[in-house]
């Protein structure tokens, strides 16, 4: 671990701050950076050494492979073995921007971030500065959310400091993250592409670019003992605040009924805003029921905020699984551990 953390802000893709972190990346050091869907934790992709500090930072199991950031296309041909016209169709259409692929990777990619898998996760994101920060660097960025595992993914810088303080070299502080919930990861390393774990790139984008695209069983039920993940990611349980979330199956009307039928110590409702004057326990909201993309850009604060203000039992609204309501979904299924309940 360092010795400290340096904490900096970049308000823009000029500010000096991005320089002197990109330095720190250079010299194989560890930054929680800002992008566009959560908060990364980067370091030197084409180093071991590197790597595997974000490892010991997050407490990441060795088995969940990283994902490679790149801020431009000439980057590519470098981290993967092969790039099928598939690849180029989802890079014209959807980078920069919260779109992951797996490819089978080049040699010299570092075991360690990989996870020891013949394929590599590759995104490029459209944070101004994550883009600013990796030209600077000139090294493609290995990074996970910047959470401690287990927790819930950082939306702001001060998920970040609160996880990652005295863990990591850098934080690069910038604004809240737009969309709220990590990439969606494609892989188009089997037959018919596949969507591993869905994000703020929908199916029904990835299906009008490509034709026939699977969604991993995974996405929505809960892996067998035993059975083996197609993202390592998908098998833990993620996104978890402390309290035990439920999830709550049921129109809006008959939520509000059974919510406030609740009367243990300690349980919250997570609502929808226009919810809350008919609610009578304490509300921890998630957005408004008419737009999928609201409850996405709030879920992992309010996760956050369930466990500061002490909550044990959260009765979560379900989200419609549709569009990047499918994403919401899966992390709030992962949450709750699968706890779905129907009153
Ligand atoms: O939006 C995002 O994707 C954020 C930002 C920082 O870019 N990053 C992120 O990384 O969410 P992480 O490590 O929390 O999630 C990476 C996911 C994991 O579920 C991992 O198992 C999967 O991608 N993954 C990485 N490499 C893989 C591979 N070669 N095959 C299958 N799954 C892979
Ligand atoms: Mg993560």
């Amino acid at each position: 671990m360092p010795e400290s953390t340096l904490i900096l802000r970049a308000d823009s893709p000029d500010a000096p701050e991005i320089k002197t972190v990109a330095e720190i990346l250079k010299k194989g050091g560890t930054a929680a950076i800002p992008t566009e869907t959560v908060y990364g934790l980067a370091a030197n992709a084409l180093s071991a050494e590197a790597a595997a500090k974000i490892f010991a930072a997050k407490g990441r199991p060795a088995d969940n492979p990283l994902i490679v950031h790149i801020a431009d296309l000439s980057q590519l041909a470098d981290i993967v073995s092969e790039i099928p016209e598939s690849a180029k169709k989802l890079a014209e259409n959807f980078w920069p921007g919260p779109l992951t692929m797996i490819l089978p990777k080049q040699p010299h990619i570092p075991e360690i971030v990989t996870a020891g898998l013949n394929t590599v996760a590759v995104r490029m994101p459209s944070h101004p500065i994550a883009r600013a920060l990796i030209a600077q660097a000139a090294i493609p960025l290995a990074a996970p959310s910047a959470n401690r595992s287990g927790r819930p993914s950082p939306t702001s810088w001060r998920h970040c400091v609160e996880d990652l303080d005295g863990r990591v070299d850098a934080i690069l502080c910038a604004d809240d993250c737009d969309i709220g919930l990590e990439s969606t990861v494609i892989t188009l390393a089997t037959a018919v592409p596949k969507v591993l774990r869905p994000g703020g790139i929908t199916v029904e984008q990835l299906r009008s670019v490509l034709g026939e695209v699977e969604v991993d069983s995974a996405v929505l039920k809960e892996l067998a003992p035993g059975a083996v993940a197609a993202s390592p990611g998908m098998k833990y349980k993620h996104y978890a605040p402390r309290a035990s979330v439920i999830i709550v199956d049921a129109d809006a009307d008959s939520y509000i009924d059974f919510v406030n039928t609740r009367t243990e110590a300690g349980a919250f409702a997570l609502c929808f805003e226009e919810d809350v004057p008919r609610i009578q326990l304490p509300c921890v909201t998630c957005g408004t029921a008419d737009d999928e993309a609201t409850y996405a850009h709030a879920l992992f604060t309010a996760l956050r905020e369930l466990d500061e203000k002490g909550a044990a039992v959260a009765y979560a609204r379900k989200p419609s699984a549709s569009g990047v309501g499918l994403a919401v979904y899966n992390r709030l299924l992962r949450a709750a551990g699968f706890h779905v309940i129907k009153p």
